[in-house]
């Protein structure tokens, strides 16, 4: 069977949307049509099969616009097979244990019954926007946590599960 997976994102400096690419073009290596979108940008969700949802983390929340899309489009998605990403540590943790979802990305996931969630390392470089932002850089505190290695094994056992699902 034929699958369009949506892979929507809410990103404020970029880093996360790259997050979202990478887990499509996994799914694409296996076969799978998958886009990644910036959340924001999508309407409805008719053309797809399966969404993952990823948000970068603020101020422990969601990004706004991964907040808005699951609530926006909240019917859908309980039709849906959902998976939900978070990234946000500016430090090595995620690479070490499982984090736990934010309590309003747990929320979220038992109202969409939700197959799965994972935070990702985060990563804030010069020439992020913002105040604190610039003051976290400022203090020697940014950098490049994601680990793409961790974020390809994810996306490759979603794919897993989707094609499990489309031999039922
Ligand atoms: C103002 C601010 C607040 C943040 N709050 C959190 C947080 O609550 N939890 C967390 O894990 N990371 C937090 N971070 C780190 C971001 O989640 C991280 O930089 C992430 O990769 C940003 O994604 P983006 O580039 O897609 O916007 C924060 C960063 C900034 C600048």
């Amino acid at each position: 069977m034929e699958q369009t997976v949506l892979v929507a994102y809410g990103s404020a400096n970029g880093s996360t949307q790259k997050i979202a690419e990478t887990i499509a073009e996994v799914l694409r290596t296996t076969g799978i049509t998958a886009e990644a979108l910036s959340a924001r940008s999508v309407t409805d969700l008719d053309r797809y099969e399966a969404v993952v949802v990823g948000g970068a983390l603020y101020a422990g929340r969601w990004h706004k616009d991964a907040r808005r899309f699951v609530r926006r489009h909240r019917g859908a998605l309980a039709h849906r097979p959902v998976w939900f990403f978070s990234s946000g540590p500016l430090d090595s943790t995620a690479s070490q244990r499982d984090i736990l979802p934010v309590p309003g990305v747990k929320r979220a996931m038992a109202k969409l019954d939700a197959r799965a969630h994972v935070t990702f390392g985060g990563c804030l470089t010069e020439g992020a926007q913002g105040r604190i932002a610039r003051m976290i850089l400022r203090n020697g505190k940014g950098g490049d946590f994601r680990d793409f290695a961790a974020i390809e094994n994810w996306a490759a056992g979603v794919a897993r599960e989707l094609g499990a699902m489309s031999h039922r």
